[in-house]
């Protein structure tokens, strides 16, 4: 069965074409126009990810790339190219989208539902009836911060936190229309919060945490000098004692400015690791569907405790971040610019917990991953010396990861 996958330049998308390159001889590409070429940029990854010299080679003659737009009717593909490559597959694999957490609606909706939308018109035209698996992301259960989320429910009862859970929400709603319409099955996989302990290059993609990383050092900076660790910021730090000397590595827990950030002590976070995500998905997808749409949470059985993520991005920002139950009457100069990011920030105060019964009743234990811990974290976000200074284009370094992807 022939089998397209869009997104597959992605952070996520890389590894679901890996292992789908696995089981099929070949895969179509939708790759997005005007992006620099996909088929460079894939074999790049997995150069730099340590896969074997043959397997990279191979590459040009197992991937098919066709240059799509989401956003564009027909994936602006012309009528006779859209119908040929529709009748050519027996499965499409949706993993493209946006995940710009900071993104607006429409623009979001852009690309995650019109974009889904018009996968789902591809699928509707080939003659094969072509699977659909939907990625999606179990973040669609919104807004509620507590409690259980379960696989059957789809509902924006609690609303959202940010633009981007709502596309995607809305994106899932048109799975379901057009399953119906159709009366076609269709695989909806909701994974959680995608993290890697490969370090960060600038050839490969970024991840949330990355993101998250970037916007508190932003914060840091456009708060100005008196945030940068040459002590403290007195709005936040209520009067204690100014910092003492920094150590040759920079400031160090007790000298970071201290930033109240609204959170919840005993919150959790479901992190799960990218590789083992896709593996699950594309194990799944083996399994015959029911005819309706499949929905799957592809999460951790264990979830990360808030304070571990705290003390993660702590280190990485140098700041001290303290926990409080509502946002502060008097902001500092740091935490002004965090209030920019609400839908960001309100993941520190989640404690609900997805379940994922289906998944295991499929997979059984083997679907269960490994922990997810702070040296694991770490490793995903600390560029290594040398890594973000390799120029492109130079032979796989052996330090970017331990173990072929
Ligand atoms: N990362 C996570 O933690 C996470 C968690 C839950 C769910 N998900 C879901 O998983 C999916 C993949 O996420 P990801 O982390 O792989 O995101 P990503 O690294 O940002 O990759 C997005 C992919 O979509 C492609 N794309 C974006 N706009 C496009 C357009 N207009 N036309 C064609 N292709 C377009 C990108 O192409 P270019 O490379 O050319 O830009 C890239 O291949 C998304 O649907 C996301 O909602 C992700």
């Amino acid at each position: 069965m022939h089998v397209a996958l869009t997104g597959a330049t992605g952070f996520l998308g890389l590894r679901l074409l890996h292992r789908l390159l696995d089981t099929h001889g070949s895969v179509t590409v939708l790759a997005r126009a005007g992006s620099g070429s996909a088929l460079d940029r894939i074999t790049r990854f997995f150069e730099l990810t340590g896969a074997p010299t043959a397997f990279t080679a191979g590459l040009p003659a197992r991937l098919r790339v066709v240059e799509t737009d989401l956003s564009l009717p027909r994936l602006g593909l012309s009528r006779r190219t859209f119908q040929k490559v529709a009748d050519g597959l027996g499965a499409i694999w949706h993993s493209a989208g946006s995940i710009n957490l900071e993104g607006d609606l429409p623009e979001l909706r852009r690309t995650n539902l019109e974009g889904t939308r018009h996968v789902l018109e591809l699928a509707a035209a080939g003659r094969r009836k072509p699977v659909v698996h939907h990625v999606s992301t179990a973040f669609v259960a919104g807004a509620r911060r507590e409690g259980v989320a379960y696989e059957d429910e789809l509902d924006d009862a609690s609303g959202f936190e940010n633009a981007y859970e709502q596309s995607k929400y809305e994106a899932e709603l048109l799975v379901h229309a057009w399953s119906r319409q159709h009366g076609r099955p269709a695989v909806v996989l909701r994974p959680s919060i995608l993290v890697t302990d490969v370090p960060p290059h600038p050839e490969l993609p970024s991840h949330p945490l990355m993101v998250i990383e970037r916007i508190l050092r932003e914060a840091r900076h456009a708060a100005g000098p008196t945030s940068q660790g040459q002590g403290r910021d007195t709005a936040a730090s209520g009067g204690r004692p100014e910092a003492g000397e920094h150590g040759p590595r920079g400031p160090g827990p007790a000298d970071r400015p201290r930033v109240r950030a609204v959170g919840h002590p005993h919150g959790r976070l479901n992190l799960l690791q990218v590789e083992h995500a896709a593996e699950v998905m594309v194990r799944l997808a083996g399994r015959t569907p029911s005819g309706g749409v499949d929905t799957y949470h592809v999460v951790h059985d264990r979830d990360v405790p808030v304070p571990t993520v705290v003390t993660l991005l702590e280190e990485l920002a140098s700041l001290s971040i303290d926990l409080v139950a509502t946002r502060p009457d008097a902001p500092s100069a740091v935490e002004a610019v965090l209030d920019f990011y609400p839908g960001l920030t309100a993941y520190l105060a989640h404690r609900r917990r997805f379940d994922d019964t289906r998944v295991r009743a499929l997979l059984g234990p083997s679907g269960v991953s490994a922990p997810v811990g702070l040296d694991y974290l770490r490793s995903g976000l600390n560029p290594r010396a040398g890594a973000l200074q390799e120029s492109p284009r130079t032979p796989p370094r052996a330090s970017l990861s331990a173990r072929p992807v």
